[in-house]
């Protein structure tokens, strides 16, 4: 329990020093970077209608997904636990001139404070694999869903060629660290690297970083959602065009790696997108 209190402390921490896709000169120029490396999440929302929803967005970081499904007109709450990442998504609510649909809070997704049967949609995008309780938050999204609400949820999946290369690059960095003495050796090299260029967004650090980093098989997810009815399950984004984010000299090979990504994606995905109706 005290363990996890503290994960869980470590984590805010992280993500206010680290919000989540780095910062950008403005806030159009983040949102435009955030649908060109996430293209199979903006088609999965494009698909609901949210003109007057009622939607919770549970871990909205900085509000890219907020801020996008407010331009469509629904009134969006979005929570997060780190104070810092919630300030920019209110900059980019007021710079795209949404503030009027947005609300926001700090809270845990274990424990939140909203009534329930209370909203439309809760949406929450690769958020609950960095929470201890991830089962435990999934019967809180039920709580809070109107019955007959919908659920999207991103979760990391295991068992795919990009979370062995995760679980492997964990390890390495802990291996440096015990070898050299010193805590987070490559995390701060990259977080030097970061704040030169932060056209890789924020996925190194958090793979390096993050206290709190598991991924679950889709019969793993499955059985989260075991109340809900109407799951659906699909695979996305294996990743390898985002290699190019980070190793720039893979440009030349860039469509390549897209037709990759395009062939292995149901196979090889390291997103699994839940989407359930309670
Ligand atoms: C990878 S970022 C994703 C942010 C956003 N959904 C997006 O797609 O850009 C993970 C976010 O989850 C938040 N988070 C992690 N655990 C949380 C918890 N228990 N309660 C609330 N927020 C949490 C972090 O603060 C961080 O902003």
């Amino acid at each position: 329990m005290e363990q996890t209190h503290s994960l869980k402390k470590d984590g805010s921490k992280f993500w206010d020093a680290n919000p989540c896709g780095g910062s950008w000169s403005t806030y159009q120029e983040f949102m435009e970077w955030y649908q060109r490396t996430e293209p199979s999440l903006y088609k999965i929302l494009d698909n609901y209608e949210w003109h007057d929803k009622k939607v919770l967005e549970v871990g909205c970081g900085q509000g890219s997904t907020l801020n996008y499904i407010s331009s469509f007109g629904a009134f969006i709450y979005g929570l997060d636990m780190s104070l810092q990442s919630l300030r920019q998504a209110r900059v980019g609510a007021a710079e795209l001139g949404s503030a009027s649909m947005v609300s926001l809070l700090q809270a845990d997704a274990e424990n939140l404070p909203f009534s329930s049967n209370a909203y439309d949609i809760v949406l929450s995008i690769g958020v609950l694999h960095h929470t201890a309780d991830t089962a435990g938050s999934i019967s809180q999204i039920y709580r809070l869903l109107k019955p007959g609400g919908q659920a999207v949820v991103m979760l990391y999946r295991s068992g795919n060629p990009k979370w062995w290369m995760t679980s492997l690059l964990r390890a390495f960095s802990r291996l440096v660290d015990f070898i050299s003495g010193k805590p987070n050796v490559l995390l701060e090299s990259l977080r030097a690297r970061q704040q030169r260029d932060s056209s890789s967004g924020t996925a190194l650090l958090e793979l390096f970083g993050v206290p709190i980093l598991k991924a679950f098989s889709n019969r793993e997810s499955r059985k989260m959602f075991a109340s809900f009815t109407e799951v659906r399950i699909t695979n996305q984004l294996p990743g390898f065009l985002r290699l190019v984010d980070i190793l720039p000299w893979l440009k030349p090979i860039r469509s390549f790696l897209n037709r990759v990504d395009q062939f292995t994606e149901h196979m090889w995905g390291f997103y699994q997108v839940i989407e359930a109706r309670k």
